[in-house]
């Protein structure tokens, strides 16, 4: 099993996106995958199409200690989605026992979901609690980037949260780079891939999500982007991300 955690702080960078397409994509190459909302906004059952999601999900896991086993709902052929659930925000709030409640969520899949290819979280843009709580129960983190100004800035922030947890893992963290949201044609998005390749030699994944129209369309309409345009670049983009990430595909 690998687990992914989806992170940035900074918000709209494709996160939910991703987490929602990667996470259809791997499915649609045979793999089992859950994918685990860890945003208290709970955008992640919608893009699915479940528009009323139950309002129990890794809250009341992290919260009350409930099997995860058991607010566990079906979102397509081979993908599993653990919803938010209505009160995940209290999670971000705890303070008290620092580590402890960092590691809920390790605890909370130790010995679940074995049978499972993939286990993607979608975090939330900050750096607090249930980011904390993703890294220590993943195995690598996907951190997608946008080719704008201040992208470079939000990555340098992203690597030193992680930093930070760096000394309380049990293992290395994998750290993928996705550039997502890409506009070739700008100057600027071509400066922001170079330079992230430059720093970030081997870890950048070798196909970009490219901004497009019907990408922003398809959480309207709940659907992932192999259901609402399987023909469409984007949906090829996926597809390929999707093995990159199988076979640990990167740009150099
Ligand atoms: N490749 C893309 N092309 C066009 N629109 C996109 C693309 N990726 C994401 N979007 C749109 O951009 C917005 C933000 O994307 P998304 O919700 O995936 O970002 P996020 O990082 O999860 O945001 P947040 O930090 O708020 O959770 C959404 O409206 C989404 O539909
Ligand atoms: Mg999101």
């Amino acid at each position: 099993m690998r687990r992914i955690a989806v992170i940035n702080q900074k918000g709209g960078v494709g996160k939910t996106t991703i987490t929602t397409n990667l996470g259809h994509a791997l499915a649609l190459l045979g793999h089992r995958v859950t994918v685990i909302d860890l945003d208290p906004q709970g955008q992640l059952a919608a893009s699915f199409g479940i528009f009323r999601p139950p309002s129990k999900g890794i809250d009341q896991v992290l919260l009350e200690g409930l099997d995860i086993e058991s607010v566990r709902v079906s979102a397509r052929d081979l993908v599993t989605l653990i919803p938010a659930g209505n009160r995940l925000h209290k999670v971000e709030e705890l303070h008290e026992g620092g580590a402890t409640r960092a590691r809920l969520l390790q605890t909370a899949l130790q010995e679940k979901l074995q049978d499972q290819a993939f286990v993607l979280y979608d975090c939330p843009p900050s750096s607090g609690m249930l980011v904390a709580n993703a890294v220590f129960a993943a195995d690598e983190v996907l951190i997608p980037v946008t080719g704008d100004y201040l992208s470079l800035n939000g990555l340098a922030k992203v690597m030193a949260t992680l930093k930070k947890f760096e000394p309380f893992l049990e293992k290395p963290l994998r750290q993928w780079i996705e550039l997502s949201r890409l506009i070739p044609r700008r100057r600027l998005a071509r400066e922001v891939q170079a330079k992230v390749l430059e720093h970030f030699p081997g870890r950048v994944l070798a196909t970009p999500i490219r901004e497009a129209a019907v990408m922003a369309e398809c959480p309207g309409a709940g659907r992932t982007i192999f259901e609402y345009r399987g023909s469409s670049r984007s949906a090829k983009e996926f597809n390929l991300l999707a093995q990159d990430v199988v076979e640990r595909r990167t740009m150099q």
